[in-house]
């Protein structure tokens, strides 16, 4: 396995790779690898001859100083876990391998990034659209792999990759949880025991409304008072989104008629989780055609 630390370098070693031929594949990640990265990682290696991981905690899709400098930084032990699972490169860039100067280029994926994360933190999907676009750059032709536990996040991505006609095939996985239910995060560490256990009200919250969809119930408002009460039982230190949105376009329907997300942000002593679960709805309309990712694949439960 190669550690490469710049661009020129990544792309020499890609380069190198597809003239021995077979397909690239590319996982983005933040480090601090947990089974949810590790799933990516196996799926890129069972579909890519090449497989490499970015690790890189990008500043600029921070939106808090305090968030960024205490993100979980653990190299030694992620460089192990991508060499035991077979990867052949991990690209790990220094902040200013990545941005020299201050970038005036912007990447705005206008609509889906507004809503939920978008609206909770400011300047958050410029920052990731900003680096995904690099990382694309650098590799070339590739699969890309995210997880649907970033749900706008995954959406984001494929739908600049198909305005940017970039020729990156954007693949979404499933949400991989803790036996308790909670979605991995490398944010979970910083919650003790007693923060789990209130932590475990948002994927009860989501999987509650989901079986209430899955039931026949069609009325968002109702079963979103379900849905926060479920929630409040927790109880969060402070709720910041439930809502029921279409998964092409992140906007929130009034009538489940569809397939759709349901999505949640909580906070429990001072940790912010994100969450969401996959419903589908017999009868739904295939994804709009310019949308390669049809997140009806693979489904999170
Ligand atoms: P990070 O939070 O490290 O996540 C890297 C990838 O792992 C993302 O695609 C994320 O959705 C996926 N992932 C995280 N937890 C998961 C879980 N429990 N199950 C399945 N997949 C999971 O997301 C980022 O980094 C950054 O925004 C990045 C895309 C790398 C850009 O900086």
């Amino acid at each position: 396995m190669k550690t490469v630390r710049t661009i020129p370098r990544m792309r020499s070693e890609i380069g190198a790779a597809r003239v021995r031929g077979g397909s690239i594949g590319l996982v983005p990640t933040m480090g601090a690898l947990h089974e949810g990265h590790m799933s990516l990682i196996r799926r890129a290696r069972i579909e890519c001859r090449f497989v490499a991981v970015s690790i890189f905690v990008n500043p600029r899709q921070f939106d808090s100083a305090s968030d960024f400098h205490s993100y979980q930084r653990r190299l030694e032990d992620d460089l192990a876990m991508c060499e035991a699972a077979g990867v052949e490169a991990v690209f790990c860039p220094a902040a200013g391998e990545m941005y020299p100067e201050p970038p005036i280029t912007r990447v705005i994926v206008s609509g889906v990034s507004e809503r939920m994360e978008g609206a909770f933190r400011p300047g958050h999907f410029e920052g990731v659209a900003l680096v995904v676009a690099k990382l694309f750059s650098i590799t070339g032709e590739s699969r890309a792999y995210f997880g649907e536990k970033d749900a706008q996040q995954l959406c984001l991505v494929t739908r600049l990759a198909a305005d940017l006609v970039i020729p990156v095939q954007v693949v979404g996985c499933p949400t991989v949880r803790d036996t308790d239910g909670l979605a991995m995060s490398s944010r979970n560490v910083r919650l003790s025991a007693e923060d789990r256990v209130r932590a475990l009200c948002l994927p009860r919250a989501l999987f509650r409304v989901g079986d209430s969809i899955e039931a026949g119930r069609r009325e968002v408002s109702s079963l979103l008072e379900e849905g926060v009460a479920e929630l409040e039982s927790g109880p969060p230190d402070s709720i910041d989104y439930l809502e029921v949105v279409d998964p092409h376009w992140m906007a929130p329907v009034e009538r489940v008629e569809s397939d759709v997300l349901v999505c949640g942000a909580i906070r429990v002593s001072g940790t912010r989780l994100i969450d969401n679960v996959r419903v589908a709805v017999a009868n739904s309309p295939p994804p709009t055609a310019a949308v390669s990712y049809d997140p009806r694949r693979g489904g999170i439960r």
